[in-house]
C-alpha cells in the first residue's frame, strides 16, 4: 500500500516536473523568437565562422557582408560574438551609449602593458574621465598656438638634413619627424634634444609587439612582449627622472608634461609620476603610429595626384603672398584644400580601422531601410571607420580619393549626420588629438610643398592590415628635388 502510494506520488510528481519544465522552454524560446537577432556571417571553417575571412582581408569581408547581409551583423568568433554597427543610423547607439551600456575597458586591456597600471583603460572610468580632461587640458587653443612654433621647427630643422636631391622612404621619414615633433611639444626641449632618440627607438619597440595576438593574450609570454615590457620599462626610468628634475625646477614650461605635472584630480589630488609616465606613453604611442601613416598616406596622394598636388601648390601660393613665408597657426588655419587632403586620406585609410566595446545590456537598433535587431548584452560591439566612411548612399564614388567631396556645397561626410566620417571615432570618445594630429600633418605638407618637388618612384602602396593601426605595407619610396616656391 505504502509502495504504491510512494509510485503514485513519483508519477504525478514526474508530470508536474515535465508540464513546469515543457513551460520554461517553450517561454524561453518564445522570448527568443519575440527577439531578432542580427544575421551571423557564415564562415567555411567551423567555429570560427567569419574570422578566417576577417583577417585574411578585412575590409573585402566586411564589405562583401554588408552588401549581403546589410549594416548590422554578427561575427562569431570562436567563444566571442562580435556584431558590427556600420551606418550612421546604427552605429549613432555605439559613439553616444555611456560606459555602463558599452564600455572600453575589457576590450582594451591590450593597451595596460604599454600605458600602464591605473592609467587610461586600466582606471576606474570616473578617474579616466578626468584623466581625458588633463590631455584636454595640454591641448587647449592657446597651448596649440605655440606647439605650432615648435613643429614648424623641427619640420625645418628635419627637412634641412635633405639633400638637394635624393630617394628616401617616406613611411620611415614620417614616423621620424612624428616622433621629434611629438617630444618637442609633449616632453620639452630638454628631452627633445637629449633623449629623442631613445624614446623613438623604445615606442618603436613597443609598436613591433603589437600584432593581432598581443590583443587577445596581451600578457602571451612571448619575445615581441618580452621586449616590450623591457622598453616600457626603461621608458618608465626615463620618465620619472625627467618628472622628478621638472618638479624641482623654478621654470614652467608650455608643453604636455608640464600640464600634466600641474594636473588636479577634483578631490584635490595631484597626479602621481606613474600616471604622468603613463599618460605621456599615452599620448606618444597614441598619436605616433596613426599620425605617421596618416602623414604618409597623405603625402602618397598627394605626390600620385597631379592635379591635387597642382592645387595644393596654388593654395601654398596664395598664403605665402597672405601670410608670408612663414608657417603659422593662421596660415595653417587657412590652408583649406590641404586639410581636405589630409582628410580624404584618413577617410579611405582611418589607422584605427576597428573600434571595440563590450555590451553590457540588451539593446535594439533600427537600421536606415527600417529593420529592427536585439542585441543581446555581452556580445562585443564594433565600428569600422574603414566601412562607414565608404558607404556608398553617403559618399559619391566612395573609394576614389576626392578631396573636393568636403568642399562646401558638397560637405558630403555631412548629409548623413555627425558619425558618416569616423576616423576620429565620434560622440562620447572622439579623439582627443584631432586637431593636434591636422595641424602637424599640415606643417609637415605645407613645408614640403613649398620647398621639394616629389615623385612616388614605388607602386601606390597597399595596407598593411596585420597591425593594430593601420598602415601603408612596406616601404614608400619617394624622389625629391629641392627648390623654392616663387611668388609672382
Ligand atoms: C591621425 C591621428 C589620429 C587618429 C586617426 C586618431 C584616432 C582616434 C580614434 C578613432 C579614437 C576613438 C577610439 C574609440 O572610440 O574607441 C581616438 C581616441 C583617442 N585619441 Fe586619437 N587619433 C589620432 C591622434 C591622436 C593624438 C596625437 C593623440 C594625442 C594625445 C590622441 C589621443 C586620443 C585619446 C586620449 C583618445 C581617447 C578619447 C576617449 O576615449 O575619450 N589621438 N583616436
Amino acid at each position: 500500500m505504502m509502495n504504491n502510494k510512494l509510485q503514485l506520488f513519483n508519477v504525478f510528481f514526474l508530470i508536474v516536473a515535465t508540464i513546469v519544465a515543457t513551460k520554461l522552454i517553450l517561454k524561453t524560446l518564445l522570448i527568443k523568437s519575440s527577439k531578432r537577432l542580427p544575421p551571423v556571417v557564415k564562415g567555411r571553417i567551423p567555429l570560427i565562422g567569419g574570422v578566417a575571412r576577417f583577417v585574411a582581408n578585412p575590409v573585402e569581408m566586411l564589405k562583401e557582408e554588408y552588401e549581403s547581409l546589410g549594416s548590422v551583423f554578427t561575427i562569431n568568433a570562436v567563444y566571442k560574438n562580435i556584431t558590427f554597427l556600420l551606418e550612421p543610423d546604427v552605429s549613432a547607439y555605439f559613439f553616444k551609449a555611456g560606459e555602463s551600456e558599452l564600455s572600453q575597458k575589457e576590450v582594451y586591456g591590450f593597451t595596460v602593458p604599454i600605458f600602464g597600471p591605473g592609467i587610461v583603460y586600466d582606471a576606474e572610468y570616473s578617474v579616466r574621465k578626468e584623466q581625458f580632461h588633463f590631455f584636454e587640458e595640454s591641448f587647449r587653443i592657446d597651448k596649440l598656438r605655440g606647439f605650432v612654433d615648435y613643429m614648424s621647427q623641427e619640420v625645418q630643422d628635419y627637412f634641412s638634413k635633405w639633400g638637394d636631391n635624393g630617394e628616401v622612404d617616406l613611411k620611415q621619414e614620417m614616423e621620424n619627424l612624428i616622433i621629434l615633433i611629438a617630444s618637442r611639444c609633449f616632453l620639452g626641449q630638454e628631452v627633445r634634444e637629449s633623449l629623442s632618440e631613445d624614446i623613438a627607438a623604445l615606442i618603436n619597440e613597443i609598436n613591433v609587439a603589437m600584432g593581432p595576438l598581443t590583443t587577445m593574450f596581451p600578457h602571451l609570454p612571448t619575445p615581441p612582449h618580452w621586449r616590450r615590457d623591457k622598453a616600457r620599462k626603461k621608458l618608465d626610468d626615463i620618465f620619472s627622472n625627467v618628472i622628478s628634475s621638472r618638479r624641482l625646477s623654478p621654470k614652467s614650461e608650455d608643453d604636455m608634461l608640464q600640464s600634466l605635472i600641474n594636473s588636479k584630480y577634483k578631490d584635490g589630488r595631484a597626479t602621481t609620476v606613474t600616471e604622468v609616465t603613463g599618460m605621456l606613453i599615452t599620448a606618444l604611442y597614441g598619436g605616433q603610429r596613426s599620425g605617421s601613416a596618416t602623414a604618409t598616406w597623405t603625402g602618397a596622394y598627394l605626390v600620385h595626384y597631379k592635379a591635387i598636388w597642382f592645387d595644393a601648390v596654388e593654395e601654398q601660393r596664395r598664403l605665402m603672398k597672405k601670410h608670408g613665408d612663414a608657417i603659422t597657426y593662421d596660415a595653417i588655419s587657412d590652408m583649406h584644400h590641404l586639410y581636405r587632403c589630409i582628410k580624404e586620406a584618413l577617410r579611405l585609410h582611418p589607422p584605427l580601422a576597428m573600434l571595440l566595446r563590450k555590451s553590457h545590456k540588451d539593446f535594439s537598433v533600427t537600421t536606415r531601410k527600417g529593420d529592427k535587431y536585439d542585441i543581446p548584452k555581452g556580445h562585443i560591439i564594433a565600428a569600422s571607420p574603414v566601412l562607414s566612411n565608404r558607404v556608398p548612399h553617403i559618399y559619391t564614388n566612395p573609394d576614389s580619393y576626392d578631396p573636393e567631396r568636403f568642399c562646401p556645397g558638397r560637405e558630403e561626410d555631412r548629409l548623413a549626420g555627425p558619425f558618416s566620417f569616423v576616423s576620429f571615432g565620434g560622440g562620447k570618445h572622439t579623439c582627443l588629438g584631432e586637431t593636434f594630429a591636422y595641424l602637424e600633418i599640415k606643417t609637415i605638407w605645407s613645408y614640403l610643398i613649398r620647398n621639394f618637388e616629389i615623385e612616388l618612384i614605388t607602386p601606390f602602396p597597399e595596407t598593411e592590415y596585420n597591425e593594430i593601426v593601420w598602415s601603408p605595407k612596406g616601404k614608400v619610396m619617394v624622389r625629391y628635388k629641392r627648390r623654392k616656391l616663387v611668388i609672382e
